[in-house]
């Protein structure tokens, strides 16, 4: 008998969301308060592989899957990345809290959690970098042109600073950050809003690619600001509300997120912004530790059908990069 598991984390945009696409930087962290789950465990009988995912109400072979199921297509990939077929007999369990297409990047931390559990049943242990190489073939299937911030930040655990096709750049934070996240709750699908902002980009592309370079100016001030400080808070609260006029500007907000965006500044955010595709899914808001549970309990009472307080921890002194 064999049993083996692998757990990935939820993520949030910080700054750079839409203009990733168009290859210029973002940053985004890791958000552990959410999760991704798998189990695989082999089982008696000779049926080949089960997945059960109580949460989407799914439990089938991987055998009788369509061809375009979501799952089964990342563990397919995944054996024959592998050079294996599948388990004579086994049950991939898979769970989630991660809210589904809100922005917090369930699709993929599902992915790295099928992709690092079949690593490990077959005793491959997969390096970050695999596996988010892996999860981002997943995500082209699906979301037609992802950056690859979803998979890097996912598979690698780490906040990152993040430009399309080039190698992942740890971002080293010099004090730790208090975000408070707000879900609208409205489900929006990220390859609808990239494909309107593209149309739009179409039509107008020196318009759309000001825009763009103006966010590539918030996330390079922010990263310098992270990594170096001194008044990490206030400044990166102005940068956040700044990206936030552009993606406005952009087209990628809506009333409900502007309004939890309101709201949590006037209960003392520092800053706040969308996060993620936009049209709908979750905002962020950046606030001093002792100011979070009272912006938490404004965007309650604005009715977000979720809130999360969480903290990006200071990088430990000395870490390694690659
Ligand atoms: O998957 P989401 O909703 O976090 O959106 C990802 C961010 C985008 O920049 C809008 C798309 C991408 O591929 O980077």
């Amino acid at each position: 008998m064999k049993k083996v598991q692998a757990v990935a984390p939820g993520k949030i945009i910080l700054f750079g969301e839409h203009a990733v696409v168009y290859r210029r930087p973002a940053i985004a962290i890791p958000v552990n308060d959410v999760f991704a789950q798998a189990t695989l465990e082999t089982t008696e009988g000779e049926r080949g592989l089960r997945i059960m995912a109580p949460d989407l109400d799914q439990d089938y072979l991987l055998a009788e899957a369509p061809l375009d199921d979501p799952l089964a297509t990342v563990v397919r990939l995944t054996l024959a990345h592998l050079g294996r077929s599948e388990p004579v007999s086994a049950t991939l369990s898979l769970k989630s809290t991660i809210p589904l297409g809100r922005g917090l990047g369930s699709g993929a931390a599902i992915s790295t959690v099928i992709v690092r559990v079949l690593g490990d049943f077959f005793g491959q242990v997969l390096a970050s970098a695999q596996v988010s190489t892996l999860v981002y073939e997943v995500e082209k299937l699906y979301h037609g042109t992802p950056s690859g911030i979803d998979n890097t930040v996912i598979a690698f655990n780490q906040p990152v600073y993040f430009i399309k096709e080039h190698p992942i750049e740890r971002l080293q934070v010099t004090q730790p950050l208090t975000l408070v996240i707000g879900d609208t709750g409205i489900i929006s699908p990220t390859h609808k809003v990239v494909g309107d902002l593209r149309r739009r980009w179409q039509t107008d592309p020196s318009r759309y690619e000001s825009y763009f370079d103006e966010i590539r100016e918030i996330v390079r001030q922010a990263r310098h600001i992270i990594e170096h400080g001194p008044d990490v808070m206030g400044t990166l609260g102005k940068l956040m509300n700044n990206n936030q006029e552009i993606l406005a500007a952009l087209g990628v907000s809506s009333p409900e997120l502007e309004l939890l965006i309101e709201v949590a500044r006037h209960a003392g955010a520092l800053g706040a912004k969308l996060s993620g595709a936009g049209w709908g899914g979750n905002m962020i808001a950046l606030t001093r530790p002792e100011q979070a549970p009272l912006v938490a309990q404004a965007l309650q009472a604005a009715e977000a059908v979720k809130v999360i307080i969480t903290e990006l921890p200071a990088s430990p002194v000395g870490e390694k990069r690659d």
